[in-house]
């Protein structure tokens, strides 16, 4: 299994392209299931979990032709000879986010089967919101044998859906269901995180008639059917949150080319409370630290617009060797300080109770093996790594390709000293 390797203490300097959102492009190829039409999806990162949607679409039936060079970041997804509605369990129990091609499938086909995806590593993660959303639109749901076995015989039927909590998956799932059903659906309550409204915008350039993009209520319209289009996917507000941090934690300066402002406001705000601005350019946004020692502060993870949880453990890294004590408090998962006890390995102070931790930043940290057990919880122990003194060496890399296109070329090109060791 690979590993990766780093010797901590460069400021990084230089550029870094921002690649498209994982957590849009997700979404967007699911709602090529939409239409018999062809959906081109441009900006699209090139990852593992890219990989397996497209290769969850191609089971399904969907044409995907990739581009020829490398260098084209599109995709163009043609769904117009589906075979079976089904999402078996082996592709979805690697990528949750497989369970949204229910709506679309269900939408389109009338039924859909696809396997329940179960827990993951940071908490138990239902999915029932998704499902009541889809029954108030008039589906039929049966769970049974591990998987979601939905039909809507006379189709999909709009509706008022109010959710109790903010959700992500379940606002994209419904949207999706709602631009094909009959009559008008209105999601109150709906998460308003960018990926959210690269979906809308892209499902409105289909055809899809939708209001109130961009707040909690969205007004949908159901349309017959929709038609192709081509999609830019939005700039991943995580990867420049991600890059920000390993600048500010290594005291660098560092251009995030095609970084965009209104995308990471809360985490600017946090990052200029620490001591590190964050300002725009016309390629970008500059990233670089305007004090020696960075200060500690509090953050809490909310729903967008507040301080996202796929930020909180990048940020902790970077709290670690702050001044002073930082609280940081998880709203949105019940399990996710998973990095805690690796971070401390590398010489940090933390003490995490309850969804709450307390860090005491220390003037240094210290090169260790580590490991970690999910997506962010791995990077923030690059971003730790590449302000520690000596040599980190962190395990179970697939995490990293599942999210970060080109990590360690992209750090590379910035000074980092980071390489990847196969075996
Ligand atoms: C998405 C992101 C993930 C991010 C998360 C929160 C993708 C592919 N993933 O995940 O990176 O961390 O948003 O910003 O976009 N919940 C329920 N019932 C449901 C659905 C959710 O109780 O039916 C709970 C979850 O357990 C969690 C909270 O609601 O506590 C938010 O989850 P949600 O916004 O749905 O996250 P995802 O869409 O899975």
């Amino acid at each position: 299994m690979d590993r990766i390797r780093i010797v901590g203490g460069v400021p990084l300097r230089g550029r870094i392209p921002v690649s498209g959102a994982k957590n849009a492009a997700l979404p967007l190829m699911a709602a090529s299931l939409l239409s018999d039409e062809t959906l081109t999806l441009t900006n699209l990162p090139r990852l593992a979990d890219i990989a397996s949607m497209e290769h969850l679409l191609a089971e399904l039936g969907v044409h995907i032709s990739s581009p020829t060079s490398s260098a084209d970041a599109s995709l163009s997804l043609r769904a117009n000879s589906i075979k079976e509605p089904i999402a078996p369990y082996d592709i979805v129990r690697k990528m949750r986010a497989s369970v949204l091609v229910l709506a679309p499938l269900l939408a389109r086909y009338g039924r859909a089967q696809v396997s329940l995806p179960g827990g993951c590593a940071i908490g138990t993660r239902p999915i029932d919101l998704h499902l009541r959303a889809l029954q108030q639109l008039g589906a039929e749901i049966e769970l049974s044998e591990g998987y979601i076995k939905a039909r809507c015989p006379h189709g999909l039927i709009g509706a008022h859906v109010v959710f109790p909590k903010v959700t992500v998956g379940g606002t994209e799932n419904t949207l999706m269901a709602a631009v094909l059903a009959k009559g008008e659906t209105v999601i109150s309550n709906a998460a308003r995180e960018p990926e959210v409204i690269d979906l809308a915008q892209c499902l409105v350039a289909m055809g899809a008639d939708i209001s109130g993009i961009g707040s909690d209520t969205l007004h949908v319209r159901g349309v017959e059917r929709l038609h192709g289009a081509t999609h830019p996917i939005v700039p991943d507000r995580i990867e420049i949150g991600t890059f920000a941090a390993a600048v500010a934690i290594t005291g660098g300066d560092v251009e995030l080319v095609g970084g965009r402002r209104g995308l990471i406001d809360a985490v600017a705000d946090a990052f200029g409370q620490a001591g590190v601005t964050i300002e725009e350019t016309t390629d970008g946004l500059r990233v670089r630290r305007t004090q020696d020692r960075l200060t500690g502060i509090d953050v809490m993870t909310e729903p967008f617009p507040g301080f996202p949880t796929d930020m909180q453990a990048q940020f902790m890294a970077l709290m670690t060797i702050a001044d002073g004590a930082s609280m940081i408090t998880e709203t949105i998962f019940e399990n996710r300080f998973m990095h805690v006890p690796e971070l401390c390995r590398m010489g940090a102070q933390i003490n995490a109770h309850g969804a709450s931790a307390i860090v005491r930043g220390v003037s240094k940290l210290s090169g260790a093996p580590v490991m970690a057990t999910d997506l962010r919880a791995s990077v923030s122990l690059v971003v730790a790594a590449l302000a520690a003194q000596g040599e980190t060496v962190i395990n179970r890399v697939y995490h990293l390709d599942r999210g970060y296109e080109r990590l360690e070329e992209k750090l590379v090109a910035c000074g980092a000293q980071i390489e990847r060791v196969s075996g």
